[in-house]
Protein backbone atom coordinates (compact mmCIF):
# COMPACT_ATOMS: atom_id res chain seq x y z
CA UNK A 1 0.00 0.00 0.00
CA UNK A 2 0.94 3.55 -0.88
CA UNK A 3 1.29 5.46 2.04
CA UNK A 4 2.72 8.52 3.01
CA UNK A 5 3.13 10.92 6.04
CA UNK A 6 2.83 14.75 6.79
CA UNK A 7 4.47 15.03 10.05
CA UNK A 8 5.68 18.07 12.57
CA UNK A 9 2.47 19.81 11.08
CA UNK A 10 -0.48 22.08 12.72
CA UNK A 11 -3.50 20.76 10.84
CA UNK A 12 -5.97 23.33 10.27
CA UNK A 13 -8.57 20.36 9.90
CA UNK A 14 -11.72 22.58 8.95
CA UNK A 15 -13.99 19.69 10.61
CA UNK A 16 -16.46 21.40 12.31
CA UNK A 17 -18.50 24.79 11.27
CA UNK A 18 -17.75 26.46 14.33
CA UNK A 19 -13.94 26.91 14.09
CA UNK A 20 -10.48 25.83 12.42
CA UNK A 21 -10.39 23.03 14.67
CA UNK A 22 -6.50 23.09 14.86
CA UNK A 23 -4.30 19.89 16.00
CA UNK A 24 -0.65 21.02 16.81
CA UNK A 25 2.13 18.64 16.68
CA UNK A 26 -0.59 16.58 13.96
CA UNK A 27 0.53 13.87 11.67
CA UNK A 28 -1.96 12.71 8.71
CA UNK A 29 -1.66 9.76 6.70
CA UNK A 30 -2.40 9.48 3.60
CA UNK A 31 -2.98 6.12 1.46
CA UNK A 32 -3.81 6.11 -1.84
CA UNK A 33 -5.44 9.34 -2.94
CA UNK A 34 -7.61 9.42 0.47
CA UNK A 35 -6.74 10.68 4.30
CA UNK A 36 -6.58 7.13 6.02
CA UNK A 37 -5.41 8.97 9.58
CA UNK A 38 -4.60 12.08 11.26
CA UNK A 39 -4.58 13.09 14.78
CA UNK A 40 -1.60 14.40 17.26
CA UNK A 41 1.85 12.63 16.00
CA UNK A 42 2.45 11.16 19.07
CA UNK A 43 -0.77 8.57 18.42
CA UNK A 44 0.03 7.42 15.09
CA UNK A 45 -0.34 3.64 14.52
CA UNK A 46 2.69 1.73 14.74
CA UNK A 47 1.49 -0.28 11.29
CA UNK A 48 1.40 2.87 9.17
CA UNK A 49 4.82 3.88 9.68
CA UNK A 50 6.62 0.82 8.09
CA UNK A 51 6.93 1.39 4.33
CA UNK A 52 5.94 5.36 4.51
CA UNK A 53 7.15 8.47 2.44
CA UNK A 54 7.81 10.69 4.95
CA UNK A 55 7.08 14.49 4.53
CA UNK A 56 8.59 16.97 7.40
CA UNK A 57 6.05 19.97 7.18
CA UNK A 58 8.47 21.86 9.68
CA UNK A 59 5.72 22.82 12.26
CA UNK A 60 3.68 24.74 9.63
CA UNK A 61 0.63 25.18 8.91
CA UNK A 62 -1.86 21.79 6.76
CA UNK A 63 -5.53 23.09 5.42
CA UNK A 64 -7.67 21.11 3.06
CA UNK A 65 -6.42 22.06 -0.58
CA UNK A 66 -8.94 25.03 -1.84
CA UNK A 67 -11.67 25.07 -3.82
CA UNK A 68 -12.32 27.81 -6.72
CA UNK A 69 -16.08 26.98 -7.15
CA UNK A 70 -17.01 29.23 -10.00
CA UNK A 71 -14.57 30.41 -13.17
CA UNK A 72 -14.22 30.67 -16.62
CA UNK A 73 -11.08 30.22 -17.07
CA UNK A 74 -11.07 28.39 -20.21
CA UNK A 75 -11.17 31.68 -22.66
CA UNK A 76 -8.83 33.59 -25.43
CA UNK A 77 -7.89 37.12 -25.47
CA UNK A 78 -8.14 39.36 -22.66
CA UNK A 79 -10.26 42.55 -21.88
CA UNK A 80 -7.71 44.88 -20.71
CA UNK A 81 -9.42 47.84 -23.68
CA UNK A 82 -13.02 47.28 -22.15
CA UNK A 83 -11.38 48.37 -18.49
CA UNK A 84 -9.94 51.32 -19.92
CA UNK A 85 -13.02 52.50 -21.32
CA UNK A 86 -14.98 52.18 -17.85
CA UNK A 87 -12.21 53.74 -16.22
CA UNK A 88 -13.47 56.48 -19.18
CA UNK A 89 -17.20 56.26 -17.87
CA UNK A 90 -18.32 53.45 -19.68
CA UNK A 91 -20.43 50.83 -17.99
CA UNK A 92 -20.03 47.00 -18.29
CA UNK A 93 -23.99 46.76 -19.20
CA UNK A 94 -23.06 49.43 -22.00
CA UNK A 95 -19.89 48.02 -23.32
CA UNK A 96 -21.78 44.68 -23.77
CA UNK A 97 -24.69 46.20 -25.38
CA UNK A 98 -22.39 47.96 -27.63
CA UNK A 99 -20.99 44.06 -29.10
CA UNK A 100 -17.78 44.80 -26.79
CA UNK A 101 -17.68 42.88 -22.97
CA UNK A 102 -18.64 38.72 -23.57
CA UNK A 103 -19.37 39.37 -26.67
CA UNK A 104 -15.08 40.23 -27.78
CA UNK A 105 -14.28 37.25 -25.44
CA UNK A 106 -16.48 34.79 -27.83
CA UNK A 107 -15.10 36.36 -30.71
CA UNK A 108 -11.94 35.31 -29.61
CA UNK A 109 -12.46 32.14 -27.99
CA UNK A 110 -14.26 31.39 -31.29
CA UNK A 111 -11.10 31.47 -33.51
CA UNK A 112 -9.04 30.09 -30.72
CA UNK A 113 -7.04 26.36 -31.57
CA UNK A 114 -8.34 23.73 -29.09
CA UNK A 115 -4.38 23.90 -28.19
CA UNK A 116 -3.76 27.31 -27.63
CA UNK A 117 -7.30 27.31 -25.53
CA UNK A 118 -6.05 24.34 -23.48
CA UNK A 119 -2.47 25.60 -23.16
CA UNK A 120 -3.76 29.02 -21.88
CA UNK A 121 -6.29 27.70 -19.50
CA UNK A 122 -3.90 24.84 -18.04
CA UNK A 123 -1.43 27.96 -17.29
CA UNK A 124 -4.07 29.54 -15.18
CA UNK A 125 -4.48 26.78 -13.52
CA UNK A 126 -1.01 26.18 -12.95
CA UNK A 127 -1.51 29.85 -11.07
CA UNK A 128 -4.04 28.74 -9.09
CA UNK A 129 -2.17 25.92 -7.57
CA UNK A 130 0.40 27.66 -6.93
CA UNK A 131 -1.96 29.45 -4.60
CA UNK A 132 -3.26 25.92 -2.75
CA UNK A 133 -6.20 25.09 -5.19
CA UNK A 134 -6.65 21.45 -5.48
CA UNK A 135 -10.33 21.74 -6.99
CA UNK A 136 -11.30 24.03 -9.55
CA UNK A 137 -15.20 24.35 -11.22
CA UNK A 138 -14.74 25.75 -14.61
CA UNK A 139 -17.77 26.82 -17.26
CA UNK A 140 -18.59 27.17 -20.89
CA UNK A 141 -20.23 30.03 -22.28
CA UNK A 142 -17.60 31.85 -24.59
CA UNK A 143 -18.61 29.55 -27.06
CA UNK A 144 -22.74 30.39 -27.20
CA UNK A 145 -22.54 28.04 -30.84
CA UNK A 146 -21.82 23.93 -30.40
CA UNK A 147 -18.30 24.17 -31.80
CA UNK A 148 -17.04 26.25 -29.04
CA UNK A 149 -18.66 24.86 -26.26
CA UNK A 150 -17.92 21.53 -26.92
CA UNK A 151 -14.20 22.85 -27.51
CA UNK A 152 -13.88 24.31 -24.13
CA UNK A 153 -15.67 21.74 -22.20
CA UNK A 154 -13.20 19.50 -24.09
CA UNK A 155 -10.46 21.43 -22.63
CA UNK A 156 -11.65 20.90 -19.15
CA UNK A 157 -11.98 17.15 -19.82
CA UNK A 158 -8.08 16.92 -21.44
CA UNK A 159 -7.74 19.11 -17.55
CA UNK A 160 -9.04 16.26 -15.60
CA UNK A 161 -7.38 13.60 -17.83
CA UNK A 162 -3.51 15.70 -17.48
CA UNK A 163 -4.05 16.59 -13.74
CA UNK A 164 -4.52 14.37 -10.54
CA UNK A 165 -6.55 18.09 -9.50
CA UNK A 166 -10.82 17.60 -9.23
CA UNK A 167 -12.34 19.70 -11.88
CA UNK A 168 -15.95 20.45 -12.02
CA UNK A 169 -17.34 20.87 -15.92
CA UNK A 170 -20.17 23.19 -15.79
CA UNK A 171 -22.34 24.32 -19.18
CA UNK A 172 -23.16 28.30 -19.33
CA UNK A 173 -24.49 28.03 -22.71
CA UNK A 174 -27.39 30.43 -21.44
CA UNK A 175 -24.41 33.19 -20.73
CA UNK A 176 -25.72 35.84 -23.30
CA UNK A 177 -27.51 35.90 -26.41
CA UNK A 178 -25.08 35.57 -29.39
CA UNK A 179 -25.08 37.73 -32.05
CA UNK A 180 -26.76 35.47 -35.11
CA UNK A 181 -29.88 34.87 -32.87
CA UNK A 182 -32.27 37.21 -32.97
CA UNK A 183 -34.49 36.29 -29.27
CA UNK A 184 -33.31 34.63 -26.12
CA UNK A 185 -36.24 32.15 -27.02
CA UNK A 186 -34.87 30.83 -30.48
CA UNK A 187 -30.82 30.68 -28.32
CA UNK A 188 -32.56 28.84 -25.32
CA UNK A 189 -34.04 26.31 -27.89
CA UNK A 190 -31.46 25.72 -29.60
CA UNK A 191 -29.09 25.31 -26.82
CA UNK A 192 -32.30 23.10 -24.90
CA UNK A 193 -32.77 21.05 -28.06
CA UNK A 194 -29.23 20.66 -29.69
CA UNK A 195 -26.33 21.53 -27.24
CA UNK A 196 -27.19 20.24 -23.65
CA UNK A 197 -28.38 16.89 -25.15
CA UNK A 198 -25.21 16.48 -27.81
CA UNK A 199 -22.73 17.43 -24.76
CA UNK A 200 -24.80 15.35 -22.45
CA UNK A 201 -24.92 12.41 -24.05
CA UNK A 202 -20.98 12.62 -24.55
CA UNK A 203 -20.02 13.27 -20.63
CA UNK A 204 -18.95 16.46 -20.68
CA UNK A 205 -21.24 18.40 -18.45
CA UNK A 206 -21.20 17.60 -14.30
CA UNK A 207 -23.42 20.87 -14.04
CA UNK A 208 -25.40 23.78 -15.48
CA UNK A 209 -25.41 27.42 -15.18
CA UNK A 210 -27.02 30.70 -16.68
CA UNK A 211 -27.05 33.96 -16.33
CA UNK A 212 -30.04 35.18 -14.95
CA UNK A 213 -29.75 38.98 -15.16
CA UNK A 214 -32.39 41.55 -17.12
CA UNK A 215 -28.92 42.36 -19.64
CA UNK A 216 -28.95 38.53 -20.56
CA UNK A 217 -32.02 35.78 -19.44
CA UNK A 218 -35.05 36.56 -17.28
CA UNK A 219 -35.88 33.72 -15.04
CA UNK A 220 -39.10 32.87 -16.95
CA UNK A 221 -36.92 32.10 -19.64
CA UNK A 222 -34.23 30.48 -18.19
CA UNK A 223 -36.64 27.97 -16.45
CA UNK A 224 -37.11 24.89 -19.44
CA UNK A 225 -33.50 25.55 -19.73
CA UNK A 226 -32.93 24.41 -16.44
CA UNK A 227 -35.61 22.00 -16.43
CA UNK A 228 -33.69 20.44 -19.04
CA UNK A 229 -30.41 19.79 -17.02
CA UNK A 230 -32.99 18.57 -14.21
CA UNK A 231 -33.89 16.01 -16.33
CA UNK A 232 -30.53 14.30 -17.41
CA UNK A 233 -30.36 14.99 -13.29
CA UNK A 234 -28.27 17.35 -13.18
CA UNK A 235 -26.82 20.07 -10.39
CA UNK A 236 -28.38 23.69 -11.32
CA UNK A 237 -26.30 26.55 -10.82
CA UNK A 238 -27.48 30.23 -11.06
CA UNK A 239 -25.58 33.82 -11.70
CA UNK A 240 -28.02 35.69 -9.37
CA UNK A 241 -28.87 38.79 -8.56
CA UNK A 242 -25.68 40.30 -9.49
CA UNK A 243 -26.34 43.74 -11.25
CA UNK A 244 -30.26 43.65 -10.21
CA UNK A 245 -33.29 42.10 -8.43
CA UNK A 246 -34.09 39.48 -11.06
CA UNK A 247 -35.58 36.97 -10.01
CA UNK A 248 -33.12 33.87 -9.37
CA UNK A 249 -33.36 33.34 -6.11
CA UNK A 250 -36.70 32.34 -6.17
CA UNK A 251 -36.20 30.16 -9.69
CA UNK A 252 -33.24 28.46 -7.43
CA UNK A 253 -35.60 27.45 -4.99
CA UNK A 254 -38.03 26.21 -7.29
CA UNK A 255 -35.12 24.08 -9.03
CA UNK A 256 -33.41 23.13 -6.32
CA UNK A 257 -30.54 24.55 -7.46
CA UNK A 258 -27.47 23.91 -5.00
CA UNK A 259 -25.87 27.41 -5.48
CA UNK A 260 -26.45 30.74 -6.31
CA UNK A 261 -23.67 32.78 -7.19
CA UNK A 262 -22.69 37.06 -7.17
CA UNK A 263 -25.58 38.01 -4.89
CA UNK A 264 -24.82 41.76 -4.55
CA UNK A 265 -28.54 42.36 -4.92
CA UNK A 266 -30.06 39.37 -2.83
CA UNK A 267 -32.99 41.00 -0.76
CA UNK A 268 -33.98 39.91 2.67
CA UNK A 269 -36.46 37.65 1.80
CA UNK A 270 -34.39 35.48 -0.59
CA UNK A 271 -32.00 35.04 2.03
CA UNK A 272 -34.65 33.21 4.04
CA UNK A 273 -35.21 30.93 0.71
CA UNK A 274 -31.90 30.37 0.95
CA UNK A 275 -31.97 28.82 3.75
CA UNK A 276 -34.81 27.16 4.06
CA UNK A 277 -33.99 25.22 0.60
CA UNK A 278 -30.10 24.41 1.35
CA UNK A 279 -28.53 26.61 -1.07
CA UNK A 280 -24.76 27.72 -1.03
CA UNK A 281 -24.80 31.55 -1.52
CA UNK A 282 -21.50 32.11 -3.81
CA UNK A 283 -19.95 35.54 -3.00
CA UNK A 284 -17.34 37.35 -5.54
CA UNK A 285 -15.71 39.81 -4.54
CA UNK A 286 -13.16 40.08 -7.39
CA UNK A 287 -16.22 41.07 -9.73
CA UNK A 288 -17.61 43.61 -7.37
CA UNK A 289 -14.16 45.39 -7.10
CA UNK A 290 -13.27 45.18 -10.69
CA UNK A 291 -16.41 46.65 -11.48
CA UNK A 292 -16.19 49.17 -8.50
CA UNK A 293 -19.34 48.23 -7.85
CA UNK A 294 -20.72 49.87 -4.21
CA UNK A 295 -24.24 47.41 -3.97
CA UNK A 296 -22.81 45.21 -1.28
CA UNK A 297 -24.09 41.44 -0.95
CA UNK A 298 -26.00 40.90 2.41
CA UNK A 299 -23.23 39.56 4.78
CA UNK A 300 -24.74 40.03 7.88
CA UNK A 301 -28.25 38.53 7.01
CA UNK A 302 -26.72 35.78 5.33
CA UNK A 303 -24.44 34.77 8.40
CA UNK A 304 -27.09 35.42 11.23
CA UNK A 305 -29.93 33.01 9.06
CA UNK A 306 -27.22 30.60 9.05
CA UNK A 307 -27.06 30.21 4.86
CA UNK A 308 -23.67 28.14 3.93
CA UNK A 309 -21.45 31.36 2.09
CA UNK A 310 -18.85 30.22 -0.88
CA UNK A 311 -16.24 32.60 -2.17
CA UNK A 312 -14.91 32.19 -5.50
CA UNK A 313 -12.69 34.11 -8.08
CA UNK A 314 -15.22 34.12 -11.01
CA UNK A 315 -11.63 33.96 -12.55
CA UNK A 316 -12.60 35.48 -16.77
CA UNK A 317 -11.43 38.48 -18.59
CA UNK A 318 -14.15 40.78 -18.15
CA UNK A 319 -15.17 41.25 -14.43
CA UNK A 320 -12.61 39.46 -12.22
CA UNK A 321 -9.00 38.72 -13.93
CA UNK A 322 -7.83 36.86 -11.47
CA UNK A 323 -7.04 33.16 -10.28
CA UNK A 324 -5.73 33.86 -6.77
CA UNK A 325 -8.57 32.27 -4.18
CA UNK A 326 -6.26 34.49 -0.99
CA UNK A 327 -6.82 37.61 -3.05
CA UNK A 328 -10.55 36.70 -3.18
CA UNK A 329 -10.38 35.92 1.32
CA UNK A 330 -8.31 39.02 1.98
CA UNK A 331 -11.59 41.02 -0.55
CA UNK A 332 -14.03 39.17 0.90
CA UNK A 333 -12.91 39.87 4.79
CA UNK A 334 -12.08 44.14 3.81
CA UNK A 335 -14.94 44.62 1.61
CA UNK A 336 -17.57 42.57 2.65
CA UNK A 337 -16.53 42.33 6.13
CA UNK A 338 -16.32 38.38 6.96
CA UNK A 339 -14.37 36.90 9.19
CA UNK A 340 -10.76 35.32 8.18
CA UNK A 341 -12.67 32.13 9.43
CA UNK A 342 -15.39 32.49 7.34
CA UNK A 343 -13.44 33.16 4.30
CA UNK A 344 -11.03 30.49 4.85
CA UNK A 345 -14.87 28.69 5.24
CA UNK A 346 -15.86 29.83 1.97
CA UNK A 347 -12.98 28.54 0.21
CA UNK A 348 -13.26 24.87 2.15
CA UNK A 349 -16.17 23.46 3.53
CA UNK A 350 -18.82 25.50 1.92
CA UNK A 351 -17.14 25.75 -1.73
CA UNK A 352 -17.43 21.62 -1.81
CA UNK A 353 -20.87 22.33 -1.18
CA UNK A 354 -21.44 24.51 -3.89
CA UNK A 355 -19.75 22.07 -5.78
CA UNK A 356 -21.79 18.58 -4.11
CA UNK A 357 -18.91 17.44 -2.81
CA UNK A 358 -19.09 17.83 0.95
CA UNK A 359 -18.71 13.78 1.71
CA UNK A 360 -15.36 14.29 0.50
CA UNK A 361 -13.71 17.44 0.02
CA UNK A 362 -13.22 20.64 1.97
CA UNK A 363 -11.98 19.24 5.19
CA UNK A 364 -9.29 17.01 6.72
CA UNK A 365 -10.97 13.61 7.50
CA UNK A 366 -10.59 10.07 7.21
CA UNK A 367 -12.30 8.84 4.20
CA UNK A 368 -11.81 12.56 2.51
CA UNK A 369 -9.61 13.53 -0.84
CA UNK A 370 -5.59 13.48 0.17
CA UNK A 371 -6.15 17.53 -1.30
CA UNK A 372 -3.43 19.09 1.28
CA UNK A 373 -2.13 22.57 1.28
CA UNK A 374 1.39 23.00 3.32
CA UNK A 375 1.50 27.41 4.22
CA UNK A 376 4.40 29.24 5.86
CA UNK A 377 2.45 30.94 7.98
CA UNK A 378 1.98 31.27 11.85
CA UNK A 379 -1.97 31.60 12.31
CA UNK A 380 -4.65 30.50 9.34
CA UNK A 381 -6.01 34.31 9.76
CA UNK A 382 -3.10 35.26 7.89
CA UNK A 383 -4.61 33.70 4.69
CA UNK A 384 -7.02 36.43 4.68
CA UNK A 385 -4.72 39.07 5.99
CA UNK A 386 -1.33 38.86 3.13
CA UNK A 387 -2.23 40.82 0.30
CA UNK A 388 -0.58 38.77 -3.25
CA UNK A 389 2.14 37.12 -1.16
CA UNK A 390 3.29 33.52 -2.03
CA UNK A 391 2.29 31.68 1.26
CA UNK A 392 2.02 28.24 -0.28
CA UNK A 393 4.67 25.50 0.05
CA UNK A 394 3.58 22.09 -0.73
CA UNK A 395 0.25 21.30 -2.46
CA UNK A 396 -1.00 17.59 -2.75
CA UNK A 397 -4.02 16.76 -4.96
CA UNK A 398 -5.86 13.70 -4.79
CA UNK A 399 -3.00 11.96 -3.36
CA UNK A 400 0.10 13.22 -5.51
CA UNK A 401 2.12 16.67 -5.09
CA UNK A 402 1.23 19.26 -7.94
CA UNK A 403 3.41 21.95 -6.06
CA UNK A 404 6.63 22.21 -3.83
CA UNK A 405 8.08 26.06 -3.69
CA UNK A 406 12.09 25.53 -4.02
O1 LIG B 1 -19.50 35.94 -13.65
N1 LIG B 1 -21.89 37.66 -15.16
C1 LIG B 1 -21.62 37.00 -16.13
N2 LIG B 1 -20.52 36.32 -16.36
C2 LIG B 1 -19.24 36.61 -15.85
C3 LIG B 1 -18.56 37.67 -16.62
C4 LIG B 1 -18.24 37.27 -17.97
C5 LIG B 1 -17.51 38.31 -18.75
O2 LIG B 1 -17.67 39.52 -18.55
O3 LIG B 1 -16.74 37.85 -19.61
C6 LIG B 1 -19.25 36.88 -14.38
O4 LIG B 1 -19.00 37.99 -13.90
FE1 LIG C 1 -19.28 34.08 -13.29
Amino acid sequence: MNVTIWYNANLVTMDSEKDYEIIERGALVIEQNKIAWLGEEKALPKYYQKEATYINAKNRFITPGLIDCHTHLVYAGNRARDFENRLKGKTYSQIAHEGGGIHDTISQTRAASFDDLYDLSLSRVHEMIQNGVTTIEIKSGYGQDFDTELKQLKVIEKLKQSLPLTFIATYLGAHLLPNEFVSNRQYLDFCIKQVMPELHSMSLIDMVDGFCENMAFKAQELEPYYLKAREYGLPIKLHAEQFSEAGACALAAQLKAVSVDHLEYLSEENVALLKKNDITAVILPGAYYFLNETQKPPIPTLTQQGVPIAIATDCNPGTSPTTSMLLMLNMACVLWGLTPLQALQGATIYAAKALGLSDRKGRLKVGYDADVVCWKISHPNELSYFLGSSLCEKVMANGCMVYEKN
